[in-house]
């Protein structure tokens, strides 16, 4: 499969090691060559038609001069739309930054690789948030495919449990923990530390959003739920419908208040058909949705089984990488 990868962050290039480290099980046991036929950052491109060495990718972005290194191969200042048009591919996966506000650069990348007939994998929250049932029906309209299963819970494959292994079944509800720096936050304040300094851990740590804010007040975690309400229970909700409230306020000493009754406080998201919410909860310390540190934890609420969980890590860039991965899988199997 000939892909176009966009985007060569912490995703990106845990991709691409994902690619060397897997690249003769990929091909036994699905029979899945990837070729990368096109590489993108800020700076520019590299192309090279006949697929260019994952390994030798990596190293370069790892080194100074980044893509430059890679000559003659490296074409300066090329935008990826352009790339996408010009470049013969079978898949784009876009991993460049989030944007909730109108969802670009990736809207564009994606939008124009479906218009191209490109399938798409992605884990960039901001297009699919703000427009999953558009990119959804493009996708089809065209004859690709688009899948996302990245963009909540990391690598932890929260979107195909739902869809896929609860087929049949009616979900009812769906209530989690999908964003980790709160839940670490709030892990670390019930073992003593105030907001900040548990925060400022968060951060140090490399959990927190590049703006803490999306994480804190909420908003991270409501857009996530968005996502999974539309796709599992098939909702019409906007980000702007989920009634948000963060947990910024909590202080040590309501956190050890609950604890001393047996509770905890977690930042829970819920959807149950009529009401969408993100809100800090007071839940029994023996719930299963009572994961520590920065673990995400989601439980549907199905017609058949009653309540299944599934607890994992909620981020990461080899964790979510692995989302990008088993979606080429996904499909290639599906279009072989
Ligand atoms: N990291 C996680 O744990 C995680 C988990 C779930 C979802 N996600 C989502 O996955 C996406 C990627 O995350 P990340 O952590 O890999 O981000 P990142 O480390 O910030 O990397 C973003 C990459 O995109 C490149 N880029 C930015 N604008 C571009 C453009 N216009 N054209 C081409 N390349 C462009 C950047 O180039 P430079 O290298 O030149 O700056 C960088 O290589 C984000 O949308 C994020 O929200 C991440």
């Amino acid at each position: 499969m000939r892909v176009i990868l966009v985007g060569l962050g912490s995703l990106g290039q845990g991709f691409l090691d994902h690619l060397v480290t897997r690249s003769d099980e990929l091909r036994d046991r699905y029979g899945l060559r990837v070729k990368i036929v096109a590489a993108l950052d800020t700076s520019g491109a590299v192309v090279q038609p006949a697929g260019v060495d994952p390994a030798v990718l990596v190293r370069a972005k790892r080194t100074p001069g980044g893509l430059s290194n890679l000559q003659p191969s490296f074409r300066p200042g090329r935008r990826a739309l352009e790339i996408i048009h010009t470049v013969e591919a079978d898949a784009v996966v876009e991993v460049t930054p989030t944007n909730i506000l109108d969802g670009e650069p990736a809207m564009s990348h994606i939008r124009g690789s479906l218009k191209a007939k490109r399938h798409v994998v992605t884990a960039n929250k901001g297009p699919i948030v703000l427009a999953m049932s558009y990119l959804a029906a493009l996708a089809e309209e065209q004859g690709v495919l688009l899948r996302f299963s990245g963009t909540v819970g990391g690598g932890t494959p929260m979107l195909d449990l739902a869809r896929l292994s609860l087929r049949g079944d009616r979900v009812l509800e769906i209530a989690g923990i999908l964003n980790g720096t709160t839940n670490y936050v709030l892990t670390r304040m019930g073992e003593g530390l105030e907001f900040d300094a548990a925060l400022q851990e968060a951060q140090k740590l490399g959990y927190a959003e590049a703006n803490p804010k999306y994480d804190v007040e909420g908003t991270d975690a409501a857009i996530k739920l968005t996502i999974l309400s539309n796709w599992v229970m098939g909702a019409k909700l906007h980000v702007t419908d989920i009634a948000t409230r963060g947990i910024e306020s909590i202080i040590h000493a309501e956190v050890e208040r609950a604890r001393a009754q047996g509770q905890v406080i977690k930042l829970l998201a819920r959807y149950d058909g009529k009401r969408a919410r993100v809100e800090p909860e007071l839940i029994p310390a023996s719930d299963s949705l009572n994961v520590p540190g920065p673990l995400n934890a989601v439980t549907y609420t199905t017609e058949d089984l009653g309540a299944v969980t599934l607890i994992g890590k909620g981020a990461g860039g080899r964790e979510t990488s692995s989302a990008l991965l088993r979606d080429l899988i996904d499909i290639h199997l599906q279009t072989k």
